[in-house]
């Protein structure tokens, strides 16, 4: 077999075997397949696609060039949560521990973020001595006995998804749904899970920005995964506002405490409950889905998910003190942005809210940008909610870094309107 070969078989929308697909993924991460034949075979799929089970045989490749980790010696039901990056998405600090409570186990491996989107690592890292480096054996330990663990990546996982990625990103080949899919799932499918959760975000904030496009890639991923023996759903939900009240990395530590104590607000409630009711009804604990949200929504009222994040925050070495106290660390300096006039607020432009944290320091521009944990934006008012002009939308916590510009997008970010507008949370399910 020769890369020659593959090239010209993808070129005439010829489906590729397994075999084929092992090939070029060994032989490019190994060194052996030049970049200009890996491009060539990129914009070939690009134009003709991937079948199903292609896209399947590149995920499991792509998976099997690095680490897979191994939980079978983890007695109970493993599961894990991905989310495709949103604004404001603390959903995983909820929804880990409250599996935790219901008894499944979320052995979960994060990156830190890039750009818009804050990355899971960086927030729980506003938690003052908080390790996310763990060796496999104490990350295993501790969801044996403690049913949680969020940690950074480990080992190294999916390599060749890593050189493709970024072969891809010269090559104008990014958004191809069978290589955004394949590289998506190649990473899940290291993580040893038996049941996955993927929350697919649509809207300005997120990276498919039209509900067609998001339903695409929520079957693909849905559909490699089933392939590869794992339980899959994938539930879309609302990117065109930031969700909840807080961005930021400390700033979205405490919302999540808060949701986690009862007191969180309505749109982050749906969402978790609804990603971990399908876990309940996937893994049997529960036959009815309505019966399950509810459970889901009866732990979140009574705060019985809280000791669960508080013991990985224990596990972890953080100060889980700070957890119950987490406004006194956030910035001392604040401003806040005022309505121009009355009116409904109509859209809070995801994409902006998120450059503005970004700008302020809370994210990184720049792989190797330092990040402030404890700048951030606090949002007053949601989409649907009335104002008076002079009304107060929204607190920036700073520190003097991108201010003027952070204040700027902010205030462009928000769109009245004389119209109330419905939000809708949870736009479609697909299993
Ligand atoms: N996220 C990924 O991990 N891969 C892609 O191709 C796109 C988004």
């Amino acid at each position: 077999m020769t890369m020659i070969e593959i090239i010209e078989a993808k070129k005439q929308g010829k489906p590729l075997s397994e075999e084929m697909i092992r090939f070029f993924i060994q032989g490019y991460t190994k060194g052996d397949i030049p970049d200009y034949q890996a491009s060539a075979l990129l914009m070939a799929i690009y134009f003709q696609g991937m079948t199903d089970e292609e896209s399947t045989f590149l995920a499991l490749a792509m998976r099997d060039s690095g680490d897979v980790l191994d939980l079978s010696d983890i007695d109970g039901i493993k599961v894990d949560k991905h989310s495709t990056g949103g604004v404001g998405d603390k959903i995983s600090f909820i929804v880990g521990p409250m599996v935790a409570h219901f008894g499944l186990k979320l052995a979960k491996m994060s990156g830190r973020g890039l750009g818009h989107t804050g990355g899971t690592i960086d927030k729980l890292e506003s938690i003052k001595g908080l390790k996310i480096e763990q060796t496999e054996d104490e990350f295993k330990k501790q969801v044996k006995d403690h049913h949680l663990s969020i940690i950074g990546q480990s080992g190294v996982i999916a390599p060749a998804d890593k050189k493709l990625y970024a072969l891809r990103d010269v090559t104008a080949t990014v958004n191809s749904m069978p290589l955004i899919a394949s590289s998506i799932m190649s990473k899940k499918l290291a993580s040893g899970a038996d049941i996955i959760v993927l929350d697919v975000k649509v809207g300005d904030g997120a990276f498919m920005k039209t509900t067609e496009e998001a339903q695409t890639l929520a079957r693909l991923m849905v559909e490699i995964g089933k392939l590869a023996n794992k339980k899959m759903i994938a539930v879309l939900t609302n990117m065109d506002e930031p969700l909840g009240h807080f961005v930021g990395n400390a700033h979205e530590i405490h919302e999540a405490v808060q949701t986690l104590l009862g007191k969180g607000p309505e749109d982050i409630n749906h969402i978790a409950s609804t990603l971990v009711a399908h876990l309940l009804i996937q893994s049997n604990v529960y036959q009815d889905f309505d019966i399950a949200y509810d459970a889901c929504r009866h732990a979140l009222s009574k705060g019985l998910a809280f000791p669960y994040f508080k013991r990985m925050v224990e596990d972890q070495e953080g100060d889980s003190d700070m957890l119950l106290d987490m406004p006194k660390y956030f910035a001392t300096d604040n401003v806040q942005i005022k309505a121009k006039k009355s009116g409904y607020i109509h859209q809070i432009e995801a994409l902006k809210v998120g450059q503005a944290a970004m700008l302020l320091g809370a994210g990184r521009q720049k792989k190797e940008d330092h990040i402030d944990y404890y700048v951030g934006i606090e949002l007053h008012k949601k989409v649907g909610d009335f104002v008076d002009e002079g009304d107060d939308l929204l607190t920036i916590y700073h520190h003097q870094k991108g201010l003027n510009e952070a204040m700027k997008l902010l205030e462009e970010a928000y769109h009245l309107s004389s119209d109330v507008k419905e939000v809708q949370y949870i736009i479609d399910t697909v299993q």
